[in-house]
């Protein structure tokens, strides 16, 4: 069972600029709420209380505004700061403490998922024991991320970091779930012809001992990931249109929690008093 969760939060945001040059990227909006709450409502869903969220250097006082410590949420949010974007493996260096003993799920900052049966996915995800868990989705531009070719049992034949190649068109996701060899495994990682270490390489020695399975988002899922000024403007659009006709919001961390038995209904009025007089706190007030 995963009950720990990491969020790496980090990077320049380089590709951003200059929104990005004073705020943290994954502290800007989408739609109606800060980027960081997606991937955080995620973990939240999938029932993991325990998160350490790792924030570039100096960036550690405007997450603490947002997110204190979650004890408002009834979770528990520890932070650690990255000094350079090493990679992403990096969040089991930084991480080795948080995670102790444990298997853990490492979510990317600025990662979206949405869909009908993800809730059950992700509690299902987290029944891993032994090996590791990537999630994959079907994607037009597989050359802008990480890729994965599966047979038709869902066995990964081979993954590539940003193919020039054509080799598949199922992305892997930033949502990724580890048993605690993680933190052997990223030890033994040499940063790759870019200077960083790499995700895939990560992945690919849970494949070598044939430990690494492979999940689908189906076409009724989305995920978007939002690494440039046009994904924010597709994902706001994205989650303006879904909160507008529903009248649910998505990402709302206090009704994950009171959903969850986190926090009761008495809690909900700290937090409307603390969002202030805003339509977030008027959805608040409604539940
Ligand atoms: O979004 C999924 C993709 O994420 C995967 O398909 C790729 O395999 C994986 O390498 C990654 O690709 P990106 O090119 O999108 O990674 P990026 O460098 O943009 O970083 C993703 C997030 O992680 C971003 O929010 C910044 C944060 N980050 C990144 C690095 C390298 C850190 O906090 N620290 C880091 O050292």
């Amino acid at each position: 069972m995963i009950k720990k969760g990491i969020i790496l939060s980090g990077g320049m945001g380089t590709r951003m600029s200059p929104l990005t040059k004073a705020v943290n990227k994954q502290l800007l909006p989408i739609y109606d709420k800060p980027l960081i709450f997606y991937p955080l409502s995620i973990l939240m869903l999938a029932k993991i209380k325990d998160i350490l969220i790792i924030v570039n250097k100096g960036q550690l006082n405007q997450y603490r505004k947002i997110l204190p410590d979650g004890k408002n949420l009834g979770i528990n949010i520890t932070y650690k700061e990255q000094f350079s974007p090493k990679g992403l493996p990096d969040a089991f260096l930084l991480g080795e403490k948080f995670i102790g003993k444990d298997n853990v799920a490492l979510i990317l900052g600025d990662n979206f998922f949405y869909g009908q049966n993800l809730t059950k996915q992700l509690l299902n995800s987290i029944k891993l024991k032994k090996g590791a868990k990537i999630i994959l989705h079907k994607v037009n531009k597989p050359e802008l991320y990480g890729v994965a070719k599966i047979d038709k049992k869902n066995k990964v034949i081979s993954i590539k970091e940003k193919p020039k190649k054509f080799l598949s068109d199922l992305a892997i996701t930033g949502l990724y779930f580890f048993d605690n060899n993680v933190i052997k495994f990223a030890k033994q990682l040499k940063p790759s012809k870019r200077k960083e270490l790499e995700i895939v390489d990560l992945i690919n020695k849970y494949k070598k001992n044939k430990k690494l399975i492979a999940d689908l988002i189906g076409r009724g899922g989305a995920w978007l990931d939002t690494g440039s000024i046009e994904d924010f403007y597709k994902t706001s659009s994205f989650v303006s249109a879904i909160e507008n006709r529903q009248g649910f919001k998505i990402a709302c961390l206090e009704e994950i929690s009171l959903n969850n038995g986190w926090i009761k209904k008495r809690d909900l009025n700290k937090a409307i008093k603390f969002y202030g007089n805003c339509e977030y706190s008027n959805y608040l007030k409604k539940l």
